[in-house]
């Protein structure tokens, strides 16, 4: 597919005509990642805004003793690297991909003219900060009010949406709700004996989602 016609598809470009999307797709260039290798660190400069069309990103911090925290996973048509470009700093986060991925590399300057020009492209840039500050606000509300089980199913959820198979490590689970691996693997090893999801090294899959609920929120839910 060429890029203009898979810039088309992404919710960002939605609502962008056939010149604007060849203009966009002129400044793109694509570059792959290995599994696991590095896209950009936390405190990087922020040279360039990034559009993932194959594979999946994380997105995560490191605390001051060595913890990991994801603080999102990110799918095909998700733009990341938004915020350094748009604030002339640095990162915020470091990028990193979770299985070979392939990104679309927007040079900072000519992304924030391409935005000057198009008021629809840049709208739609900030409907994607506000749907992540409305996600962050949930994350924040289970971390300070639920528990673990809350949060996994949250977590899930959010990403069964996107994709059939969920490619993370118990550690990157646990990284991702604030909990340790070996509680995650306890978890998981529970709605297995469920029956209810079905796992390998790195990967698993929801196979019923109403026990999945039953099994992480118990009584809460039957209320
Ligand atoms: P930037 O700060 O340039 O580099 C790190 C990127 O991670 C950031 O832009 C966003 O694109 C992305 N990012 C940071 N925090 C979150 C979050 N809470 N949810 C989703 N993406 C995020």
């Amino acid at each position: 597919m060429r890029i203009e016609d898979w810039l088309g598809k992404a919710s960002i470009f939605a609502g962008l005509g056939r010149q604007e999307l060849e203009e966009l797709a002129a400044l793109a260039s694509l570059k792959t990642f290995a599994q696991k290798e590095t896209i950009f660190l936390e405190d990087d400069p922020g040279d360039a805004l990034y559009i993932l069309r194959t594979g999946a990103v994380k997105i995560f911090r490191v605390s001051a003793d060595g913890r990991e925290q994801i603080l999102a996973v990110l799918h095909p048509g998700e733009l990341f690297g938004e915020m350094a470009v748009l604030q002339g700093a640095t990162r915020s986060a470091a990028a990193q991909a979770l299985v070979e991925s392939t990104v679309l590399v927007f040079p900072q300057a000519e992304f924030r003219r391409f935005l000057a020009q198009q008021p629809q492209g840049a709208l739609q840039c900030i409907a994607v900060l506000c749907s992540r500050l409305r996600r962050a606000n949930r994350s924040l509300e289970l971390l300070l009010w639920g528990n673990v089980r809350q949060r996994l199913y949250a977590a899930l959820g959010e990403m069964a949406d996107k994709e059939d198979e969920i490619e993370l490590t118990h550690q990157d689970l646990g990284a991702l709700v604030g909990s340790s691996r070996e509680t995650i693997t306890r978890i998981l090893l529970e709605l297995q004996a469920f029956g209810c999801v079905t796992a390998g090294r790195g990967w698993l899959q929801i196979t019923d989602w109403d026990k999945v609920r039953e099994v992480l929120l118990g009584e809460e839910f039957e209320n």
